[in-house]
């Protein structure tokens, strides 16, 4: 099996990588989840990494483990904390948060067909299933972070001039 170059976004990690996500003063929601993104971000490239060098399946298998608990993890926070606060906060934006949520019962679907394949040792399957949700997540979290930009930026506005 060639070694794909894997897309920009969703590369597997070099060591020095792992764990570089430094977290800096929290301020907003945005922020907050930002960080989260790029620490599943780095979890998944050492999924990618441990796939690509063909590790045998028990290693696979932990390194998925690792994934799958922390992005359910962070849709867990997204689903239960910080997105019914946006909802609640910002009512105009129910539509979007909507359909985030339901990219989240996609992507808890694909994690469950994902460890069927580590399962049945099918690693091609497993490879290309996690560069395939790596890819739809990262457009995922792009999507969520400019959402979460506007909505930042309109509760600045409202700080500034608030309404009469
Ligand atoms: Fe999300
Ligand atoms: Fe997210």
């Amino acid at each position: 099996m060639g070694r794909a170059a894997l897309a920009q976004g969703c590369r597997a990690s070099s060591a020095e990588e792992v764990g570089s996500n430094v977290t800096s003063e929290r301020r907003s929601i945005e922020e907050l989840i930002s960080t989260e993104h790029r620490r599943v971000d780095s979890v998944f490239a050492e999924a990618l990494a441990v796939l690509q060098e063909g590790e045998e399946p028990r290693v696979v298998r932990d390194a998925f483990a690792r994934l799958r608990e922390q992005l359910e993890t962070h849709l867990g926070l997204e689903d239960r904390l910080y997105y019914p606060a946006l909802r609640a906060l910002r009512p105009a934006h129910r539509g979007p948060l909507a359909a985030i949520a339901a990219a989240h019962d996609v992507f808890r679907a694909r994690l469950m067909e994902i460890a069927a394949r580590i399962e049945q040792g099918a690693l091609d399957a497993v490879r290309d299933g996690l560069q395939s949700l790596c890819d739809t997540f990262v457009a995922h979290e792009a999507a969520e972070e400019r959402l979460l930009r506007q909505i930042d930026l309109e509760l600045q506005a409202e700080v500034r001039a608030p309404a009469r």
